[in-house]
């Protein structure tokens, strides 16, 4: 179906059209040029009436809305349309840009069904489908999986416009082939996700093995009392670490220093009455958090499912060690398996996971901060880095990105970006992603629940999404406080019937 024409300058990357109808920002045109078939994307979208164009007060409006309606050339629609690359190649992943411009009366096509289904619905493995085209809404959307594991996925957005919902569908699609997800819960969000291989884990601390530095973040032992960390460090030695009674060998160790008389541990005798403190306080405070006895934590992951790691429980400082240490753990484990699968030591290897591992990391601005350094950003970074030899994928999820280390977020391969407000995350969001997308993150702020931009290596192409939603994600919905006091209300009356009804039919019987 022809919708217009090109006019005026083309570029190889760029032209304009007037089109027979107006066109929406997102949608999709086919141009027919001598070397093939070339794909738009429509950027912009300007309508403008002749009738209205010099109208000076009330009165012309009015006039000019029957002139406007008698005359058929009144309306103008204008398109800037960007070019994607040819459509043959489009549909095979590669972006080949035509040389030459296409030339103005170039005629303007409605793609049809099966030439977008050749882009966007791949039926190669591994693509899986999280939603349809905004524009062109009766065609299925599907990423691929392998490109997210292999080099990571961002998931952008302000909050409530869908992020979670995605994350949980992105894992249910896992779980369909078996494998292994993890996610770190910090709002409690995924624990109730009813789909099939969930694994629930309350994610605690073994503080045994911990280093001294990350047992004086998990006990909040202030970032500048550098004298209580010096009493933390002598006395967190090997033998507390092995010891059977972890706290009481530790108040041991500590306990020396406070009565020792040797004159420079008298010194910081006052800070290790305050350490005794804190030990003593953590014990009760962080009794559910902070477990000796609990063995590996790697150990209840389990390979093939999803498991979410609540850590809700947690205050910021205890989280952020909690998912250093899993990431640590998680990056060892597949490198071990990397090596032994390759035969490259001559020492036994143990390893637990014998597949890729997707981890996600909800909350990313508190994780992995722009302004100072934590140990779960060094090991997210590391992640980041290596993590594509070894199988181990990263699911990055803000509602920040201004405050995401902008190190960790370019280096992810792929992106969804739903709407956003804010100046500061769309310059960061164009900074951390290529720059053929900085139009449609124009787009951001215009977008409705579960809209998404999709961007990377998981799509052929750039493209707006509406995203599934996930039937299966019981919590995280706003609550509705209205119609929650109308409930207590109504509660109230049927509580107030029932004790009158009581009261009568006592009376009766009386
Ligand atoms: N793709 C979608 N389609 C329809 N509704 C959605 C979609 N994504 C999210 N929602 C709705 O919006 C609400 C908030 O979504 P959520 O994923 O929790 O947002 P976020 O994690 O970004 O705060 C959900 O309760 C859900 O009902
Ligand atoms: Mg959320």
């Amino acid at each position: 179906m022809s919708l217009g024409y090109v006019i005026g300058e083309s570029k190889p990357t760029f032209v304009t059209a007037l089109t027979s109808r107006p066109l929406s920002v997102g949608e999709y045109i086919i141009m027919d040029t001598d070397d093939g078939k070339i794909l738009g994307l429509v950027e912009k979208s300007k309508v403008s009436s002749a009738a209205f164009t010099d109208v000076k007060n009330f009165d012309e409006a009015r006039e000019s809305i029957e002139i406007a309606e008698i005359n058929k050339r009144d309306k103008t629609f204008t398109a800037n349309i960007g070019i994607l690359g040819f459509l043959e190649n489009l549909q095979k992943g590669q972006s080949i840009i035509p040389a030459i411009p296409p030339i103005p009366g170039t005629e303007i096509l409605q793609p049809t069904k099966e030439e977008l289904k050749g882009i966007f619905s791949s039926a190669e493995p591994g693509w899986v489908k999280i939603g349809n085209l905004l524009r062109n809404k009766t065609i299925d959307v599907k990423v691929n999986l392998d490109k997210i594991v292999s080099r990571h996925l961002g998931i952008l957005a302000m909050t409530g416009m869908g992020k979670s919902n995605l994350v949980s569908l992105v894992t249910k699609q896992i779980g369909n082939l078996k494998g292994t997800v993890i996610i770190f819960d910090y709002h409690n969000d995924y624990t109730t996700l009813n789909i099939p291989r969930i694994n629930v884990i309350d994610a605690k601390i073994n503080p045994r093995l911990l280093d001294a530095d990350q047992l004086s973040e998990v006990l909040e032992i202030r970032d500048g009392a550098n004298v209580q960390q010096r009493v933390l460090r002598m006395a967190f030695t090997k033998n507390v670490k092995e010891s059977k009674e972890f706290w009481k060998k530790l108040e041991t160790e500590v306990d020396f220093i406070v009565n020792s008389e040797d004159k420079k541990l008298k010194e910081i005798r006052t800070s290790a009455y305050r350490i005794q403190d804190i030990i003593e306080e953590a014990q009760r405070r962080f009794e559910d958090i902070l477990d000796p006895d609990m063995g590996d934590p790697i150990s209840f992951i389990k390979e093939g499912r999803t498991n979410v790691l609540n850590i809700s429980e947690l205050s910021e400082k205890q989280a952020n060690v909690a998912v250093a240490f899993y990431l640590q753990q998680i990056l060892k484990d597949r490198k071990d398996a990397s090596i032994a699968r390759h035969g490259r030591s001559k020492r036994e290897i143990t390893y637990r996971f014998n597949s890729p591992i997707f981890v996600i990391i909800e909350e990313a601005h508190v994780f992995i901060p722009k302004d100072h350094d934590t140990s779960a950003k060094y090991w997210t970074a590391k992640i980041a880095r290596e993590g594509r030899k070894f199988g181990l994928g990263l699911g990055i999820v803000s509602q920040r990105p201004r405050s995401v280390d902008l190190n960790v977020l370019s280096q992810m391969g792929s992106f969804a970006i739903m709407k956003i407000i804010q100046e500061d995350d769309q310059r960061q969001i164009a900074s951390a992603t290529e720059s053929t997308s900085r139009e449609l993150i124009s787009q951001l702020t215009s977008l409705n629940v579960g809209d998404a931009i999709l961007i990377g290596q998981w799509t052929n192409l750039p493209s707006l999404v509406h995203v599934d939603e996930v039937k299966e994600k019981i919590m995280g919905a706003d609550q509705s406080a209205v119609s929650a006091w109308t409930n207590a209300d109504k509660m109230a009356e049927v509580a107030i019937e029932s004790t009158q009804g009581l009261v009568q039919k006592d009376l009766l019987l009386d």
